[in-house]
């Protein structure tokens, strides 16, 4: 097909079915104000995507059922499209399962993973995703960090039902960094990434290039998630978390098998030389206070929008739901053979509530993946001293300087039944609702300040809540924590990376973070949310509406 037959195709839909009437509409009334970049046309990636069920041989004995996405690229580079890493093992094939007649015919060479695909674009590349959503239930894609226009991006209005085809188109404005991608239908996203639902969006770009980080077989990604995998081999999604469940049903899930990259009981091989590590919290509730087992700090050089400026050694990291944390890792000065575990460190102040997993409960220690050395001598190197330039929002730019609009955390309804709901400001998610103080203007920048005033007492009330905001980066510029909450918060608090820009931002109880954030090139509705998927799913999700 020629270049500009492709450009000048509409975005369009098709379907197999009736209901096309509201989507249609969605895309008419494309409030988009601004093209983002001025975009190369030469520069084009089309993808077709499908949401899919299948089966994988996770462990020794039956098959794994889970939900994927599929993908296949349609035009552009082959490459801007690949699997999630990671070593292939021997797998446990056994072909005489005959449990689920149902059952797909089974593909010769079985997908290592659940996850993914990566999809690999440049900044300024135009990006068009033909997405089929082959579930027996509705769904709709969120491109997580991406500053793309809202009828491009996972508002719950926009569901995309079985066996239909929804287009989104964009051009990729963000800097070079660790994106992702996942479901986001009100009310059964947790459900939907749980069964598997998750890839990533690689972005790169010239400044990036200029750092000259390790790159290629040397530039991993690790998605760390939690499951409860049962006698069968099946995921087992229970909000109420592991062994109680019931009572704070919307407390969140904890599982009690680390997977990481998909994989249970997770080996990395690595070479004596330097590696980029981009790990995503891809798990529906849980935090991990991420730590080398020997000690040895960790070196980071990118948060959830791309580099840092200069790396920061922590000798530990926090990483909440949804939150990407990049780092640069040295393994040249290790003998061959030698192993090393990346852990998550024990924290206190953000146990769940009595839902919560009593098996492995959140701040309990736990191995997340090995690490094996193996082959030749490396050259031992060192991370480049300047990695990327950020430009920093200024408090005194921001139109509300002296009157933060602020967003406090609650829990709301009855304690028994299934009456309680997560709240923001005291209101539940309403699809169609935006309150006076979420309605901001364009091309402004804003001091947001989130709340949680937790008492630390109330059975569910002491939880901490990653909040989430969409279609932008934003920095954290001010941290507090209440006086009487100190000792759980004294746990995490060196964890904590606020030095470059941030989507998602882990909000213990008693804290209050200040934020600056800019609403720039798009008018419509977008939402905020917790990334705890259980809370979202149980109303802690608002909408937010950038006007003229
Ligand atoms: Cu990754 Cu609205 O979320
Ligand atoms: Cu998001
Ligand atoms: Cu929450």
């Amino acid at each position: 097909m020629q270049m500009n037959e492709l450009l000048n195709r509409r975005t369009f839909l098709r379907t197999t079915g009736l209901g096309t009437a509201g989507l249609l509409a969605n895309i008419g009334a494309a409030p988009i104000v601004a093209k983002v970049r001025t975009n190369n046309v030469g520069d084009f990636l089309e993808i077709a995507l499908q949401a899919t069920a299948f089966e994988l041989p996770l462990l020794p004995g039956t098959w794994t059922r889970v939900w994927g996405y599929k993908g296949s690229v349609l035009y552009g580079d082959p490459a801007s499209l690949q699997t999630i890493q990671g070593p292939p093992r021997n797998y446990p094939v056994r072909l005489s399962n005959r449990a689920n007649l149902q059952a797909p015919p089974r593909p010769a060479r079985p997908p290592y993973s659940y996850l993914g695909p990566i999809i690999k674009a440049r900044r300024g590349q135009r990006v068009r995703i033909n997405f089929t959503n082959n579930l027996p239930e509705s769904t709709v894609m969120h491109w997580h960090g991406l500053h793309v226009a809202p009828e491009m991006d996972a508002h719950p209005s926009r569901l995309v039902t079985p066996g239909q085809t929804y287009i989104y188109e964009f051009d990729i404005a963000n800097r070079a960094g660790t994106y992702w991608f996942h479901p986001h239908p009100d009310g059964s996203t947790g459900r939907q990434v749980y069964n598997g639902l998750a890839g990533l969006f690689i972005v790169s770009d010239e400044e990036e290039a200029a750092a000259g980080l390790p790159a290629g077989n040397y530039d991993i990604p690790l998605v760390i998630q939690d499951r409860i995998i049962d006698a069968n081999n099946q995921f087992v999604y229970q909000t109420g978390g592991g062994q109680t469940g019931g009572m704070t049903g919307n407390d969140g899930f904890l599982g009690d098998r680390i997977l990481v990259n998909g994989r249970p009981d997770f080996t990395l091989d690595v070479a004596r030389r330097a590696y980029r590590l981009r790990l995503l919290n891809g798990s529906n509730s849980r935090v991990y206070k991420l730590g080398w087992d020997d000690g040895t700090p960790l070196t980071v050089i990118g948060t959830d929008g791309g580099l840092l400026e200069q790396t920061v050694q922590r000798s530990y990291v926090m990483l909440a739901p949804g939150e990407r944390v990049e780092l640069w890792a040295d393994f040249s000065g290790r003998e061959s053979g030698a192993r090393m575990q990346l852990r998550s460190l024990q924290f206190t102040g953000a146990e769940m509530g009595m839902g919560g997993n009593q098996m492995l409960p959140n701040g309990a220690p736990f191995t997340v993946m090995n690490v094996r050395v193996v082959g030749r001598t490396g050259e031992p190197t060192s991370p480049p001293t300047q990695l990327s330039t950020i430009n920093r929002y200024r408090m005194e730019d921001a139109v509300n300087r002296n009157a933060p609009r602020s967003f406090a955390v609650s829990m709301g309804g009855g304690m028994m039944g299934g009456g309680m709901r997560w709240l923001l400001n005291g209101r539940p998610y309403q699809e169609a609702e935006v309150a006076t103080n979420e309605i901001v203007r364009l091309n402004t920048t804003e001091v947001w300040e989130l709340i949680n005033n937790s008492t630390g007492g109330m059975m569910g009330m002491s939880m901490v809540h990653p909040i989430h905001i969409h279609g932008l980066q934003f920095q954290v510029i001010a941290r507090q924590i209440a006086s009487q909450l100190t000792a759980g918060y004294e746990t995490v608090r060196y964890g904590y990376v606020d030095e470059g820009w941030k989507d998602t931002v882990m909000l213990m109880p008693g804290e209050r973070i200040r934020l600056l954030l800019r609403f720039e090139d798009f008018t419509g509705m977008y939402v905020y949310h917790c990334h705890n998927l259980e809370h979202e799913d149980a109303g802690m999700m608002r909408n937010y509406l950038v006007r003229v």
